[in-house]
């Protein structure tokens, strides 16, 4: 445990749960300030509960990072609140439709099409359009944005999915390679199935099975993606620009 965040202000959106929620404690352990921002505040507040129990400092924020308007008023509240901007994560996610693309039905599927993409890639423009001025207001710092083995690979049965995050692994490379010069580091993590509670509805038969795609023999956990996000994020990572890191115990090795 070191103190490297100390006099840093984060943001972590979906960070109520899972890799989210696994970065708050960690970046607030490490000294940062952390706005946990989550569309449910009830979950937000109970993880701002457990880091202020370990000493830290931390905010919760209910926004639906799917609206624009929401992401800003939500950095707007965390630079009133601690002053400034450093550091964030823009990682909220949902699944999706599952199944083949020409078998999507009308209506149910183009909307849950159109949802996803609001909260998994439309999330994530907003939330850099309004971190990246704040940031550079504060004298720079660094962005992480959660993608997926499904940003780097396609996946037949969730072509939606698939295709948010390979769009969040593109605007990473364009924003990265454009605000690097102010001070902002911009790079997305590529992580493997993780076993948090976005897995919880699938089937013990359909969990069994992606494990099998893993060659390290399992799914990974919140904290070992957080680990990589925490070095990203700090200035161990000094050169790591417009990046996409994959943490995939070898899925798309083979
Ligand atoms: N779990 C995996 O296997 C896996 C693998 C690769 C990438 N990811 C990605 O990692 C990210 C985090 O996933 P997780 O597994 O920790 O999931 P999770 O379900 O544990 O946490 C996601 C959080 O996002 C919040 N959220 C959902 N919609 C939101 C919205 N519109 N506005 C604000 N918050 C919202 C949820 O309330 C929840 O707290 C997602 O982007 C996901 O696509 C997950």
């Amino acid at each position: 445990m070191t103190d490297q965040f100390t006099g840093k202000t984060a943001l972590v959106t979906g960070g109520a749960s899972g890799i989210g929620k696994a970065v708050a404690v960690g970046l607030a352990a490490e000294g940062a300030n952390v706005a946990v921002v989550d569309l449910r505040q009830d979950a937000a507040q109970r993880v701002v509960d457990e880091i202020e129990a370990a000493g830290g400092t931390a905010l919760a924020l209910a926004a639906d990072v799917s609206k624009a308007a929401e992401v800003k008023a939500a950095v707007a509240a965390v630079v009133g609140s601690y002053g400034g901007l450093h550091l964030a994560l823009n990682n909220a996610g949902i699944g999706g439709p599952q199944g083949l693309l020409a078998d999507y039905d009308d209506s149910d599927d183009f909307a849950a099409y159109q949802a996803l993409m609001g909260v998994n890639l439309h999330s994530v423009y907003y939330g850099m359009r309004y971190e990246i001025p704040a940031i550079i207001a504060a004298g720079g710092g660094a962005i992480v944005n959660t993608s997926s083995i499904l940003g780097l690979v396609g996946e037949p049965t969730a072509v939606p999915y698939t295709t948010a995050k390979h769009g969040v692994a593109g605007m990473t490379k364009a924003a990265g390679a454009a605000y690097a010069s102010q001070g902002v580091r911009i790079n997305s993590v590529h992580p493997g199935y993780i076993d948090t509670p976005l897995l919880s509805a699938l089937p013990k038969a359909a969990f069994d099975a992606l494990v099998s795609k893993h060659p390290i023999g399992r799914l990974g956990t919140a904290e070992e993606v957080a680990n990589l996000v925490l070095f990203l994020l700090s200035e161990k990572a000094s050169f790591m620009n417009g990046s996409q890191v994959t943490i995939d115990g070898g899925y798309t090795a083979v």
